[in-house]
């Protein structure tokens, strides 16, 4: 075919292709001693021995005095592992998601230490540091191999097997971000240990909310568990994140949409004004504590709109009380339902698309909200946290 003949013809040609991908998840007790070698079985090379880089989250090293020896021990002793530099502390929590500087540091630093595609970043912390140096990862040479070292209740129960990765801007959460699959993930229950109780508690509220999503049984789990694991009952509660995770990981490999390319995202769930909120409180709630918030609302609403058993809706209130989880903010007002929803339709794309729950395990896709319902929600919730005083027993 000659050039002339390409000028002109008119073509269009479309590829179906798939990527075979893989999550590598592991679970462990002791990553950073006995199980190190899971650790290291994570470290493939080919050619040469593997260029490691190590972030940690301010808040676990400051908690935890012998890890970041314990960690320094096992990578020297390794004798095959090649670190770039010494591990890197960071902040924790969401502001450094919200510091551009911050971000800007993290790029700086794997440039300097020279990694390259089949380099390692090791991420040990919270969802927040975890979605940041994931994020920087997944840009820098368009992918780094990163592995991530969850270290909250929070991001071992869903975070941790996430596809996602983020930083804020614009004031808004997650605006810039990607869709990466990390090389590897370690559960290590060890790395709980020096979690804060706010912390520890606030993670289930995920949990609860993909029970509620995907398992009559996993519901009940964790109903029955709820006081136990407020008091940090470590068999309770690894149960509970292990089952979570699981339904996460069997979601986004099974579900047949792990980069959300379909309007509808299940996983998102009372996610529309946790978001809002975390923002409208500065970030002064966790992210935890506003999806347990978020839950309460759209539990609350999807009975007044959507037939949800209102024994569920008392069961799933009381889960949350019984984690020591909130279920109403004072910011839990207009702004919230007016630019939350507006907020979550861009992140979105298109038409508004929530998730609401007919009944546990089974939901329905909404493109509308009755406002005056969802008002009707908002001042019930109100209501029961002033019967119970409940804003007084947080922090
Ligand atoms: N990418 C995703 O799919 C996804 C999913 C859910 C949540 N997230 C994001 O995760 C973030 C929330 O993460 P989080 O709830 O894990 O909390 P976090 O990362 O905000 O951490 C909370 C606090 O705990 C400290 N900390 C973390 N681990 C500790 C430990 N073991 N011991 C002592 N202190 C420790 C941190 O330094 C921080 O101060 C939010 O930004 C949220 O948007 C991302
Ligand atoms: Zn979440």
């Amino acid at each position: 075919m000659g050039p002339m003949e390409i000028l002109t013809t008119s073509k269009s040609i479309n590829v179906d292709f798939h990527v075979p991908l893989r999550h590598q998840l592991r679970f462990t007790n002791d990553c950073f001693g006995a199980d190190w070698s899971v650790v290291e079985s994570l470290l493939e090379s080919e050619h040469s021995d593997p260029r490691v880089q190590v972030w940690i989250d301010h808040g676990v090293v400051a908690s935890s005095s012998s890890l970041l020896f314990r960690l320094n021990e096992c990578l020297s002793r390794s004798g095959r592992i090649q670190l770039t530099s010494p591990p890197h502390e960071i902040a924790g929590g969401e502001q450094i998601k919200a510091s551009p500087d911050l971000v800007e540091e993290i790029f700086a630093t794997m440039n300097r230490d020279g990694l390259d595609r089949r380099s390692y970043v090791l991420v040990i912390g919270g969802g927040a540091v975890l979605d940041a140096v994931g994020y920087a990862a997944a840009i820098a040479h368009r992918g780094i191999r990163l592995i991530r070292f969850p270290t909250t209740t929070l991001a071992q129960a869903d975070s941790g097997v996430g596809v996602k990765n983020a930083v804020n801007a614009f004031g808004k959460k997650n605006w810039k971000g990607t869709f990466a699959v990390p090389w590897g993930v370690v559960n290590d229950s060890s790395l709980l240990e020096c979690l804060s109780d706010r912390d520890f508690r606030s993670g289930f509220s995920e949990a609860l909310k993909v029970s509620l999503l995907k398992s009559e049984s996993a519901f009940e789990e964790l109903y029955n568990a709820a006081s136990e694991i407020s008091q940090r009952d470590m068999l309770k509660s690894l149960k509970v994140i292990q089952s979570s995770v699981m339904m996460h990981l069997h979601h986004i490999t099974q579900g047949g949409d792990p980069f959300e390319a379909n309007e509808a995202r299940p996983l998102d769930f009372g996610h529309w004004s946790a978001h809002k909120l975390e923002s409208l409180c500065d970030y002064q709630i966790r992210h935890g504590e506003a999806v347990a918030i978020g839950v309460a609302l759209d539990v609350v609403y999807s009975s007044l709109a959507h037939g949800l058993d209102t024994e569920v809706v008392s069961r799933a209130l009381e889960t949350l009380d019984r984690l020591g989880l909130p279920t109403y903010h004072e910011q839990l007002e207009e702004r919230v339902l007016f630019e939350g929803l507006e907020e979550f339709r861009q992140h979105l794309g298109g038409r508004l698309t929530l998730t609401m729950l007919k009944a546990i395990g089974e939901m329905t896709q909404v493109h509308e909200i009755d406002y005056a319902k969802m008002r009707q929600a908002i001042a019930y919730l109100k209501d029961r946290s002033k019967r119970s005083g409940q804003e007084d027993h947080h922090e």
